[in-house]
């Protein structure tokens, strides 16, 4: 099914998939937006860790399936958003494994699958491995303005998605579908130069950021778009905040977890150009250097603002 970027394909799966009192298997951290998607249809989401040194908790994710049997998993198993952590061939083979034995649906979110920046081994698409519904767009890869997605799952799903899907939306606008059309051809090309964007962003931003802030800890991401820094301190919000007072942006690290975890996480795109990112970094210093000179501020009060 081809849906309005992969935003609308989470809602729509998570809305067929969820009712109330199911419980829902998601990565901690993960895409805020999904978790809201999730959250709307009244199942508990229950949290597994990922971090950008070790990827996921083998042993907790094969627990939660075997304890909670949710009625669905959503994961990121190439370049997780927001650590760009890429999930082993073994963890693929139990994780569908077992799920498949509770009853449970793993919905792959690959937004950010085609992002390889490093010749590394990447394992095989997360369905060659078992079942699993698939979610993508070109949201990442062209552009996130055209909006257009995807749902690859079995025929008997898809036809319970159209029919749920009907009474929010009457389809993909086929301007958007034939434009995408149009780039299939050229898509290699498009990846490959994607590639080398996102190598320039996140080497320049990796040798900046280890300069500036010699206390944070900067992990070197194969892939993706973004970099799951630890600061070394609970400050994230307070520092977003401080940095929105220079012009920039963030969304602090509680943003990407449930129940206010990762205060001390920054995610920083590295999608930028070297003069952007400069930019961004000397307004981070100005903030982090205010953080130091200023009083604590009770950072749970800032985690509603940001
Ligand atoms: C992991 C992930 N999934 C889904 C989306 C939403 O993608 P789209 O713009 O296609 O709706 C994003 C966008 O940030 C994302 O990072």
């Amino acid at each position: 099914m081809i849906t309005i970027g992969a935003q609308h394909a989470i809602a729509l799966v998570a809305r067929t998939l969820l009712g109330r009192g199911d419980s829902a298997l998601v990565e901690s951290p993960s895409y805020p937006h999904a978790y809201e998607a999730l959250r709307l249809t009244g199942a508990r989401l229950v949290p597994v860790s990922v971090t950008a040194d070790d990827g996921w908790d083998e042993s907790a994710l094969e627990q939660t399936l075997q304890r909670a049997s949710p009625a669905m998993g959503y994961v990121m198993p190439d370049f997780h958003n927001p650590t760009g952590r890429t999930m082993s061939p073994e963890l693929r083979e139990s994780m569908l494994a077992i799920a498949l034995r509770q009853g449970t649906t793993i919905v792959a979110d690959e937004t950010t699958a085609e992002l390889a920046i490093d010749a590394v081994d990447t394992p095989l698409p997360l369905a060659a491995y078992g079942p699993a519904v698939l979610i993508g767009s070109v949201g990442k890869t062209v552009w996130g303005g055209v909006r257009i997605g995807w749902i690859r799952a079995e025929r008997q799903l898809i036809q319970k998605l159209t029919r749920a899907r009907s009474a929010g939306d009457l389809g993909t606008p086929v301007l958007e579908q034939l434009v995408v059309a149009n780039l299939l051809d050229d898509f290699d090309s498009i990846l490959v130069q994607r590639s080398e964007q996102l190598r320039r962003g996140r080497d320049h931003l990796e040798t900046v950021l280890r300069r500036a802030f010699p206390e944070w800890r900067v992990p070197h991401v194969a892939g993706g778009m973004t970099a799951w820094i630890n600061l070394g301190a609970p400050v994230s919000s307070q520092l977003t905040l401080a940095a929105r007072n220079e012009g920039l942006l963030l969304a602090a690290g509680p943003r990407f977890g449930i129940d206010g975890a990762f205060e001390r996480f920054l995610r920083l795109p590295f999608g930028y150009s070297a003069e952007e990112t400069d930019r961004a970094v000397a307004a981070l210093e100005t903030a982090w250097g205010s953080l130091a000179r200023g009083p604590m501020v009770d950072s749970s009060f800032l985690a509603e603002v940001v």
